[in-house]
C-alpha cells in the first residue's frame, strides 16, 4: 500500500504545459480520480507518476520516497493504457498471465497460484469465456477487458488507469464501474484513475481532482466538488444537466442592493451574503438543476419563464424554460425527480430558486466568492 504525493509539477512539451504545477495528495488505499476535458493534462500527469515521462521540474513521491526520476520499474506500479496493447501471439490466458509468470520466482508464485489469479479476474472482467481465444478474436471492448485484467493482476504498490472503461459499451461500463471498485477496496491498491466522464467520477471516486488547462481547479469528495464548486468551471464540467450559470451585475439602488439579472431583478436574497456581493460588480450566479421549483401559477419571489423544451428521460424529466423574453437563449433548465405530463413546450411557469443552495463566483476570475 502507498501514499501518492506530486509536489508543483510542471511539464512541458514545446511551447504546450501540459501539467501546470500541479500539487495532490493521494491517500494509502484511496480511490482518486483525474477529471477534466480532453487535453487537460490527465494522461500526462498519470505518465509522469507512472515513470513514462520526467517533469520539468516539481518532484513526486511515492510514500516518501523520491520517484521522480526513477525508471517505471523500479517504481512497483501498474498502468493501464488507453489504447491497449496485447501480445497478439498469446492467448487471452496468457497475456493476463504475463506480468505475473515473468516475476513468478521472485513473487514466489507457483503456476496453481498465478491459474487462480488469472480466473479471479477473469471471472471479475467477464472474460472467462475468451481465455483460450487470441486478441485477433476479440472485439475492441474484450480487448480492453483483457488489458484491464492484465494490469489488475498485479498487485503492485499503486494501480494508474487511464480511460479504462471507454471502449465499452454503456451498460457493461456501468457494471465495470462497480465491480473495479470493489475489488479496489477489496485489495486496498492505491488507485489513480483518469476520466473526462464526470458521471464516472462521481459515482467511483473517493476523492476528485478536477483539472483544466493543466491545472487542479478543484479537490474533493465527489459531494464536494457536486455541492460546492470553487470555481465556475468545475459547476458546468460536473453535473448533467451541469449547473445553470446566469451573468448578472449587482446595483446600488437608495441604500439598497440589487440583483441584476437577464429576465430579472430583485433585491439580494438574504440567503446570500451580501457582504461578499458588494465588492463585485459582476458575478455568476450558479444553480444546479434540481434546486429550481417549477410552479404553475404567479407566486411571491418567483421568476417568470416560458417552457421551451420537455426532456422526459425514464427517472427525471428536464425542463428548458426561457426567463428572458429579449433572449431566446436565456434557457434556466430544471430537474424534476420524477417523469411527469404536468408541463408542455410553450406553457409560463414560475421558477423558485433555492437561494441556499446557489454558488456565486467572481465572473472576472471565475473563483466562488466566500
Ligand atoms: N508527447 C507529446 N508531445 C506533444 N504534446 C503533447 C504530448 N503529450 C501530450 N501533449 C499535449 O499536452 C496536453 C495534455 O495532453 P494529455 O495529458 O494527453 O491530456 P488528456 O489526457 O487530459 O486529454 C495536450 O495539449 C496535448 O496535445
Ligand atoms: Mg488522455
Amino acid at each position: 500500500m502507498a501514499s501518492v504525493r506530486l509536489e508543483s509539477v510542471v511539464k512541458k512539451f514545446g511551447k504546450v504545459i501540459a501539467v501546470n504545477n500541479v500539487s495532490l495528495e493521494v491517500k494509502d488505499g484511496e480511490f482518486f480520480i483525474l477529471l477534466g476535458p480532453s487535453g487537460c493534462g490527465k494522461t500526462t500527469t498519470l505518465r509522469l507518476i507512472a515513470g513514462l515521462e520526467y517533469p520539468d521540474s516539481g518532484r513526486i513521491y511515492i510514500d516518501d520516497k523520491d520517484v521522480t526520476f526513477l525508471e517505471p520499474k523500479d517504481r512497483d506500479v501498474a498502468m493501464v493504457f488507453q489504447n491497449y496493447a496485447l501480445y497478439p501471439h498469446m492467448t487471452v490466458f496468457q497475456n493476463i498471465a504475463f506480468p505475473l509468470l515473468l516475476k513468478r520466482k521472485k513473487l514466489g508464485l507457483t503456476k496453481e497460484d498465478i491459474k487462480k489469479r488469472v480466473l479471479e479476474v477473469a471471472r471479475l472482467l467477464r472474460i472467462e469465456e475468451l481465455l483460450h481465444r487470441k486478441p485477433g478474436q476479440l472485439s475492441g471492448g474484450q480487448q480492453q477487458r483483457v488489458a484491464l485484467a492484465r494490469a489488475l493482476i498485479r498487485r503492485p504498490k499503486v494501480w494508474l488507469m487511464d480511460e479504462p472503461l471507454s471502449n465499452l459499451d454503456a451498460l457493461l461500463r456501468l457494471a465495470m464501474r462497480a465491480e473495479l471498485k470493489r475489488l479496489q477496496k477489496e485489495l486496498g491498491i492505491t488507485t489513480i484513475y483518469v476520466t473526462h466522464d464526470q458521471a464516472e467520477a462521481l459515482s467511483m471516486a473517493d476523492r476528485i481532482a478536477v483539472m483544466n488547462k493543466g491545472k487542479v481547479i478543484q479537490v474533493g469528495t465527489p459531494d464536494e466538488v457536486y455541492l460546492k464548486p470553487k470555481h465556475v468551471f468545475v459547476g458546468t464540467f460536473i453535473g448533467a444537466p451541469p449547473m445553470n450559470v446566469i451573468e448578472c451585475r449587482i446595483e446600488e439602488q437608495d441604500g439598497k442592493y440589487l440583483l441584476q439579472c437577464p429576465g430579472f431583478t430583485r433585491e439580494i436574497p438574504q440567503e446570500i451574503m451580501a457582504s461578499k456581493l458588494v465588492k463585485t460588480k459582476e458575478i455568476i450566479l450558479g444553480i444546479r438543476p434540481e434546486f429550481i421549483e417549477v410552479i404553475e401559477s404567479p407566486a411571491p419571489d418567483t421568476i417568470k419563464g416560458k417552457i421551451l423544451v420537455v426532456e422526459p428521460l425514464g427517472s427525471e424529466t428536464i425542463l428548458n424554460i426561457n426567463i428572458n423574453p429579449e433572449n431566446e437563449e436565456t434557457i434556466i433548465k430544471v430537474k424534476l425527480p420524477k417523469i411527469t405530463k404536468k408541463f408542455r413546450p410553450g406553457e409560463t411557469v414560475f421558477l423558485k430558486i433555492d437561494w441556499s443552495k446557489v454558488s456565486i463566483f467572481d465572473k472576472t476570475t471565475g473563483f466562488l466568492l466566500e
